[in-house]
């Protein structure tokens, strides 16, 4: 993990990685020791790295760093001796065997549906523009010959063969859609066309990954796909709200006029490793303060609710979906409401520390609750969430917490 952090930062990608780890790392304790040599000219080797740890040393303790460079010699040995392990998949023959495209697979959603597909043995492509999306969340796979990686925007027609297409390319969470609204229409719309133009060429079935923005600020609770949705054309979100509206209108259009097979799931909130830290819901805020000891801000009394499904749950019933013979759209999240307040302490008590909650006056046009109606999933697909709220949020934890020391060993190199 770390040793790809270093790939990102470091002009270097032309390079085979096996060299180009080799010679960051080499690069990094030569630099460091000739810096502190330099200063000093006596230092002998075993000072130089005394020094070394020193200045890795400012922030973690000694044991965070001997375990970084512990684990970068390892990834190290491993890639010259050419034996990158990856996670087991199954065989599949000929026959059961699919060639799947994942648009967006490699955000947060579109990497754990890549594991999936991969470890059932299925050959998978996942094209990406990482607009929001990072080549980490899927590096365990890369180089394994099942799969690929394609560096593309959907804006752009593509031209390859495939079984089956989850489309998921697009800006999900606010404060990433409303970064460039017009790039997000086009996703939606122009991307949308351009991936069910290569299911019409290759007779692939599409999945859309569609969302429960469909249903705007709902009048009904809960919301069931029976709702026409109340969605403000005009408003602050209607790039995202109104582009999946106008992709789920076009992968209907396309089923009649071109008798192509489509699936539309409308996702609900999901959390999970590999979700955005800075993405603005609660789950992640709640997380980022509780692990660095800042206080929980909960905005008004904390009644509102929310829902959350974790990402392999969605992952399960988005693959049933795509399997099934059900083409009409299908909710797919978890009903299990709760309290903001809950959040709050659920996750302070599984984070430790000594984060205090505090409460701030109310936010503005603070979504009212949102919480689907998956009677059709569960009629139509057997399916429904199965992973404890506990489970998925200790999980979640953990990513964050690495997440944050690799981003300050990131940062502490930077700095030489
Ligand atoms: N995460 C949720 O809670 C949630 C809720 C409802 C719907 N969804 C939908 O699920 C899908 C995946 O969401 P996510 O949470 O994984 O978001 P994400 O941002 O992590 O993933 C989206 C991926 O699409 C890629 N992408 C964006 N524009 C592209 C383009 N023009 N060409 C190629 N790739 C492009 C991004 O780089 C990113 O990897 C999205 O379609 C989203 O609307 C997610
Ligand atoms: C759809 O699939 C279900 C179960 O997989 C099956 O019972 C049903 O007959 C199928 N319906 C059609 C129209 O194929
Ligand atoms: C979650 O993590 C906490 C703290 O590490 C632990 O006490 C608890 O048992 C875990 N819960 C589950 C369901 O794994």
């Amino acid at each position: 993990m770390t040793s790809s952090k270093l790939m990102r930062f470091l002009p270097l990608r032309k390079m085979k990685s096996t060299k180009l780890i080799a010679f960051v790392v080499i690069f990094v304790l030569v630099l460091v020791g000739y810096s502190k040599l330099s200063s000093t000219k006596e230092t002998g080797p075993m000072e130089a790295k005394d020094n070394i740890l020193r200045e890795f040393n400012k922030a973690d303790s000694p044991i965070d760093v001997m375990e970084e460079i512990a684990q970068l010699k390892k990834k190290v040995l491993e890639l010259e001796k050419g034996t990158k392990k990856y996670p087991e998949t199954k065989f599949l023959n000929y026959k059961d065997r699919k060639r799947i495209l994942i648009t967006g697979g490699a955000g947060f959603v579109g990497s754990h549906l890549s594991d999936k597909l991969m470890k059932q043995g299925h050959e998978v492509t996942v094209v990406d523009n990482f607009f929001t999306g990072r080549k980490l969340n899927v590096e365990h796979w890369i180089g394994h010959p099942n799969f690929e990686l394609i560096h593309h925007d959907i804006v752009n027609p593509l031209y390859i063969e495939v079984d089956q297409i989850y489309h998921l390319a697009s800006p999900a969470s606010p404060p990433n859609y409303m970064y460039n609204p017009i790039k997000t229409i086009k996703t939606n719309t122009v991307g949308t066309i351009n991936m069910l133009g290569l299911a019409r060429r290759t007779r692939a079935r599409l999945l859309l990954a569609s969302t429960s923005e469909v249903y705007g600020d709902p009048e009904v609770h809960p919301q069931n796909e029976e709702y026409w949705g109340h969605v403000n054309p005009i408003g602050p979100r209607a790039c995202y709200d109104e582009g999946k509206r106008v992709a789920e209108t076009m992968c209907y259009a396309y089923a009649k006029q071109e008798n192509i097979e489509v699936r539309v799931a409308r996702i609900f909130n999901t959390f999970g490793p590999r979700m955005h830290m800075n993405d603005g819901r609660v789950v992640s805020n709640f997380i980022l303060q509780a692990l660095q000891g800042q206080p929980i801000t909960v905005y008004g009394e904390g009644k509102q609710t929310r829902s959350f499904q974790y990402v392999t749950d969605l992952v399960e019933g988005l693959v049933a979906l795509m399997n099934s013979n059900y083409s009409q759209p299908v909710n797919l999240g978890n009903p299990d409401e709760h309290t903001i307040m809950d959040f709050a302490d659920i996750i302070k008590r599984l984070v430790g520390g000594d984060s205090k909650v505090v409460n701030k006056p109310a936010m503005q046009d603070d979504p009212r609750k949102r919480k689907p109606d998956i009677s059709r999933a569960k009629l139509y697909l057997n399916w429904e969430p199965k992973v404890q709220l506990e489970v998925g949020i200790n999980k979640t934890i953990e990513y964050f917490r690495n997440e944050l020391k690799s981003t300050k060993f990131s940062e502490r190199l930077n700095t030489f």
